[in-house]
């Protein structure tokens, strides 16, 4: 995303690329890109430049802040100059399930996911991403649009083995803190083995983007 943008802004324009860990980021070497790091809850927004961006990208990561998504946007909405633009790109990541009830992985599937309820149990709200516009509206935002779309794919395709590489990453943070038990480790058993199953087909998270402006004065 900060390689596209500074394709878009071109030589004169000026892409500010933020992360709490700029690993990635830091691979990249390009005129017109400033990488920094910096935490978007706490650390300071005159580090950015409150008030000075035309634009405001943010991908995937709301999600995560459980709770704490409204602070973030506020934040964010801060960054933007009048008139600017703030876009988020984030998902449903709890309605990912399987689409055929006579698969055999279908019924173990249902009884652990919960519609949901598996993501809701570990603080994380499944429909996160429906719920944007309502947010960019009480943070200020005018002008609001928001459209999603998702797809239904086969354990095995490049969804599938990235959303198997997402659950892992979740299993093992989880193993380090302590806060996998015996039984968690199962569930993680039950929704990972249909991944690289081809015969099985699931709906993935529902990717929503949202945008809105910031009032000019
Ligand atoms: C799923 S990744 C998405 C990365 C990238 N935006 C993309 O779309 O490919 C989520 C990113 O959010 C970052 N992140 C998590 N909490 C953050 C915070 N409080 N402030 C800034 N970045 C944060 C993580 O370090 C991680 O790189």
């Amino acid at each position: 995303m900060a390689v596209w943008l500074t394709q878009q802004v071109g030589a004169n324009g000026r892409v500010v690329a933020t992360d709490v860990d700029t690993t990635y980021l830091n691979r990249l070497d390009l005129p017109n890109l400033e990488v920094r790091r910096h935490n978007i809850l706490s650390d300071s927004l005159d580090m950015l430049g409150p008030g000075s961006f035309d634009l405001v990208c943010t991908r995937l990561m709301l999600f995560w802040l459980a709770g704490k998504q409204e602070i973030a946007i506020r934040r964010m909405v801060e960054c933007l100059r009048s008139g600017g633009w703030l876009i988020d790109e984030d998902g449903d990541w709890g309605m990912v399930a399987p689409v055929d009830p006579s698969h055999s992985h279908y019924a173990l599937y249902h009884r652990v996911w919960k519609n949901g309820e598996w993501w809701a149990s570990r603080g994380y709200d499944p429909t996160f991403g429906q719920k944007l516009p309502m947010l960019f509206e009480r943070c200020g935002l005018v002008n609001i649009r928001h459209e999603a779309s998702a797809a239904v794919v086969r354990g095995g395709s490049p969804w599938g083995r990235w959303w198997l590489q997402s659950l892992e990453g979740i299993r093992a943070s989880e193993r380090a803190d302590g806060s996998l038990t015996e039984e968690r480790d199962k569930e993680y058993g039950v929704l990972t083995a249909p991944l690289t199953d081809p015969s099985f087909w699931f709906l993935n998270a529902l990717i929503h983007a949202c945008w809105g402006q910031r009032e000019i004065s």
